[in-house]
């Protein structure tokens, strides 16, 4: 069965999908995205992902596209071409095409792409039961990584020299701080059971999936503290995880070949992983 996209008002068979080639996003990555998933039918956490689509947009002073109930008609239109229950749905949203100048060129048209893929919230189950081993790499990213552009080249970096160790991902580390992983946001969980992670700032994105375990972990009563750690804060933890829309809560049990906690996917974060499957379940 042929996969379909989306793209500026037409659903294409997706091996032949087309942008223009002078479209900004091609060229200056003046653009942004969102990775949305969809449960059993239902969109997960969309209000949460078209706000903070919007949120890009706005900072780079494009025009959001078309409504956002436009847009999720748009995505369930995606899923359904596709012939999918559940899905990990790509937006993407340029500031549309334009004759190359570094200017930005006013009235233009932003282009859309969505795409979607197949996915279950049960498909990093194996890989959550061993935990994963990621290693640090230094954080060379623009000062502006709260907007999610698609200028992710040095994440693309980060993940490929992690992949070259053997590592799952890259730890980010800017200034002698953690800040987030080139595609999820980190968590330290300390040894007096409190759970860290880098403030929302102009120096992470801030994970929709991130603000989901957040509030998981508050009704499991466990403290949660947004503050920048270091490494050696990360290698002193109890656990490690990280959080992302395709990897949901992914512990991790070494950092740099060195072990954490027991080297075994830690309690908090099987408990916290399960909560947050449980409400995505419930929706
Ligand atoms: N990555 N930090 C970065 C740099 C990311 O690219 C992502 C998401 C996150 C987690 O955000 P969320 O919880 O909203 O998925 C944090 C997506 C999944 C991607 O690029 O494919």
């Amino acid at each position: 069965m042929s996969r379909i996209a989306y793209v500026n008002g037409q659903y294409v068979p997706h091996g032949s999908a087309q942008i223009h080639v002078e479209d900004r996003g091609y060229q200056f990555a003046d653009s942004v995205y969102e990775v949305c998933l969809v449960v059993d039918g239902k969109f997960w956490d969309i209000d949460g992902h078209l706000a903070r689509l919007r949120r890009s947009l706005s900072e780079l002073d494009i025009e959001m596209p078309m409504p956002e109930s436009a847009l999720r008609i748009i995505m369930e239109n995606v899923r359904k071409r596709n012939h999918l229950k559940s899905a990990l749905i790509y937006m993407q949203v340029s500031r549309g095409v334009a004759p190359r100048n570094h200017l930005f060129a006013k009235g233009l048209v932003p282009s859309v792409v969505m795409t979607a893929k197949r996915f279950d919230l049960d498909q990093s189950d194996e890989k959550a039961a061993k935990g994963i081993s990621i290693v640090s790499q230094p954080d060379i990213r623009w000062g502006r990584t709260d907007i999610k552009t698609t200028g992710l080249l040095a994440n693309a970096m980060a993940k490929n020299a992690a992949h070259e160790v053997g590592a799952a991902e890259a730890l980010l580390v800017r200034d002698g701080f953690v800040t987030e992983c080139s595609s999820s946001n980190a968590w330290i969980i300390t040894k007096d059971g409190v759970l860290v992670t880098h403030p929302k700032d102009h120096k992470i994105l801030g994970g929709i999936t991130r603000a989901t375990a957040f509030e998981c972990a508050q009704e499991l009563q466990l403290s949660v503290i947004e503050r920048p750690f270091t490494l050696n804060e990360v290698f002193a933890a109890r656990e490690v995880f990280l959080t992302s829309a395709s990897s949901i809560v992914m512990p991790v049990v070494t950092v740099n070949g060195r072990q954490i906690g027991d080297g075994a996917p830690g309690p908090i974060t099987i408990r916290l992983r399960e909560a947050y499957k449980a409400k995505a379940r419930a929706l």
